[in-house]
């Protein structure tokens, strides 16, 4: 652990500096490879996914329950493969959902806590939901992204995702596409997927939640859009909102048959 703390330092020190010359920024490219493979012997999220395995089967709430009933998509209680299939449409509450609105439907319905006691502080690091998340999303590891696309509200929210993907609005006139659509493409030393070739979205997509060591903490993918949502001064979308729930649906069809590596490690 210790190792890995001087590795993270390093790392995010490497990261800090601002302006680097093209030629650097390949050196430094490089550089990040080598951390994260240092780094995949033992990422940090994994504290993270033994704390959410933890909250997954301690009774809590109003109700004193556990949560090893909630139905993630895969009958009750089925956590194994759950997460490579999300987003999905539920029948119970009529809605397309992700696993951050999921869960939290399966504390209020099951713990019966209300929506502002499950959310709140969501966004704080090392809170339950990112915790929860990333003990189902380890439970994907090795299964091949398949968001189901058979329900008419599935084939609606994936639409309408692509459609936000490329809708250009905001002070900046900025759509996803804007920085996400060129292959290749860097602002300073960030990688930066194009969701529009497979290969991209699929390593993107199959290494969320993510340990960031710019942050010090696991982010889920809802975190991971509401962020490049606010960098596009948009209106913030709200936690678990069908906004977010919908570039969620398309982003996971863009990346349809990558293995998951869940939980991964970011910039
Ligand atoms: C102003 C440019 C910009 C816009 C516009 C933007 N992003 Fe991003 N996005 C970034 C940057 C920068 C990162 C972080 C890359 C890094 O940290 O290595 C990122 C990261 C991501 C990632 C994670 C990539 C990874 O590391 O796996 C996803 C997914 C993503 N963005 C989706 C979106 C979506 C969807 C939208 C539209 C709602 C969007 N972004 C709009 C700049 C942008």
């Amino acid at each position: 652990m210790k190792h890995l703390v001087h590795v993270a330092a390093l790392a995010a020190g490497l990261l800090g500096g601002a302006a680097v010359a093209v030629g650097d920024e390949d050196h430094a490219a490089g550089e990040i490879r080598k951390y994260r493979e240092m780094l995949e012997d033992g990422n940090p999220a994994e504290l993270m996914e033994m704390k959410g395995e933890e909250l997954w089967r301690t009774a809590r709430g109003p109700k004193s329950a556990t949560l090893e009933a909630c139905d993630l998509g895969r009958g009750p209680g089925v956590v194994d493969g759950a997460y490579a299939q999300l987003p999905r449409y539920f029948a119970d509450t009529g809605r397309v959902q992700d696993i951050e609105s999921r869960l939290v439907t399966c504390m209020q319905t099951l713990q019966g806590f209300s929506f502002e006691d499950a959310t709140r502080g969501w966004y704080k690091p090392g809170s339950e939901v990112e915790a929860l998340v990333t003990f189902v999303a380890t439970h994907s590891k090795g299964q091949p992204i398949a968001a189901p696309v058979e329900h008419p509200e599935e084939a609606r929210m994936l639409a309408a995702g692509g459609d936000l993907f490329f809708r250009r609005s905001g002070p900046l006139d900025f759509s996803c596409a804007t920085c996400h659509s060129l292959e290749g493409r860097r602002i300073r030393l960030q990688d930066l997927p194009s969701f529009q070739v497979a290969k991209d979205a699929q390593a993107s997509m199959i290494t969320w939640p993510a340990y960031r060591v710019s942050q010090s903490a696991v982010w889920t993918m809802e975190r991971r859009l509401i962020d490049c949502i606010r960098q596009m001064r948009w209106p913030e979308p709200a936690f678990t909102s069908d906004a977010v729930i919908a570039i969620q649906s398309y982003l996971q069809h863009q990346a349809r048959g990558g293995v998951l590596q869940s939980p991964g490690i970011k910039r």
